[in-house]
C-alpha cells in the first residue's frame, strides 16, 4: 500500500523548518544560501504533501522572535519572501495550492503585504492543499490577540465572561475552525516549540529529527508520516484493547 492509499494519514501537518543556517555554515556558505536551499526543500515537501493527500500544511517561515537576528539576515529573509511570492506563486497556483498567511503581517514592508494579500485572494478557490505560512507569527501573540478579540465582545455586551468556552478561544485564534495539527515536524535537532502554535499543538504528535531543513527529502518526510501512522493517539484515554478489557 502506498502512503497516498492510507486513510489514517495526518490531515494537518505543521512544520518548524529549522537548520538552514547551520546547514549553510557547515558547507562554508552564507546563511542566506541556507535559506534559499530551504525554499527548495519546502517546494519538494509541498508537492509530496499534495501527492499523498495531506489537506493542510502549516509552516513556520518567520517567528515573531526572528527580528532579533542581525539586520542583514532579516533583510535577506525579507528579500527571499518577496522573491518567492513573485517566482513561486504561479506554480503553486497551477498546482492547486490555497495560500494563507498567519501572523502579524502588518509589520512587513508594504510590497510584501500586498503580494501576500494578492496570493491569498487569487488562490482562495484552490483545493489541492491549504498552505498556511506563519510569518511574524508567535503562539503567545496568537493567544493574546484571541483574548483581546473576546474581551472586546464582552465590553460591547455581545457575550458574557461565562460564555468563554474552549471552542470560542480556538475560533478566535489564527487557524480558527481548521482541524488542529495531527503531526508536528521539527527538523534541525532542537526539541522545542519556539513559540509555535502553542494552543493548537496541545494533542499533536511531535516528531523531531536531526536532519537540517535543506536536507529534508521526500524519504525523510515519508519517515515522519510512518512514525505518525505507528503512534496510538489516546487523548487521555486508555489503549483501545485495554478499553475493551475494562468495559464490563
Ligand atoms: C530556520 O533556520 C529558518 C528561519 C528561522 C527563518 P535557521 O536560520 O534557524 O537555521 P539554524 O537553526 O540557525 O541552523
Ligand atoms: C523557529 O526556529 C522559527 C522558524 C523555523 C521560522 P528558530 O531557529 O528561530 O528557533 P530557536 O531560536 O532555535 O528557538
Ligand atoms: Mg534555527
Amino acid at each position: 500500500m502506498t502512503l497516498s492509499e492510507v486513510e489514517s494519514l495526518p490531515k494537518h501537518v505543521a512544520i518548524i523548518m529549522d537548520g538552514n543556517g547551520r546547514w549553510a555554515t557547515e558547507k562554508g556558505l552564507s546563511r542566506t544560501a541556507g535559506h534559499q536551499a530551504g525554499l527548495e526543500s519546502l517546494k519538494t515537501i509541498v508537492n509530496r504533501s499534495i501527492q499523498v493527500g495531506i489537506e493542510i500544511l502549516t509552516i513556520f517561515a518567520f517567528s515573531s522572535e526572528n527580528w532579533e537576528r542581525p539586520k542583514s539576515e532579516v533583510n535577506s529573509l525579507l528579500n527571499l519572501f518577496l522573491g518567492a511570492l513573485e517566482n513561486e506563486f504561479h506554480t503553486l497556483h497551477e498546482n492547486g495550492v490555497k495560500l494563507s498567511f498567519i501572523g502579524q503581517i502588518d509589520a512587513f514592508p508594504d510590497d510584501i503585504q500586498t503580494k501576500m494579500k494578492t496570493a491569498e485572494e487569487s488562490t482562495k478557490n484552490n483545493t489541492s492543499i491549504l498552505l498556511n505560512v506563519a510569518a511574524n507569527y508567535g503562539g503567545r501573540w496568537d493567544i493574546q490577540r484571541a483574548v483581546q478579540k473576546i474581551c472586546r465582545k464582552i465590553e460591547s455586551g455581545i457575550i458574557n465572561a461565562k460564555d468563554i468556552e474552549l471552542d470560542l478561544i480556538s475560533k478566535n485564534l489564527c487557524l480558527a475552525t481548521l482541524p488542529e495539527p495531527d503531526l508536528l515536524i521539527r527538523t534541525g535537532g532542537e526539541k522545542r516549540l519556539s513559540n509555535y502554535l502553542l494552543w493548537q499543538l496541545a494533542y499533536t504528535e511531535l516528531y523531531f529529527c536531526d536532519t537540517k531543513w535543506p536536507d529534508f527529502s521526500i524519504a525523510e518526510f515519508d519517515k515522519a508520516l510512518h512514525y505518525f501512522l505507528a503512534v496510538e493517539r489516546r487523548y487521555g484515554g486508555v489503549p483501545q484493547k485495554a478499553g475493551v478489557e475494562y468495559s464490563n
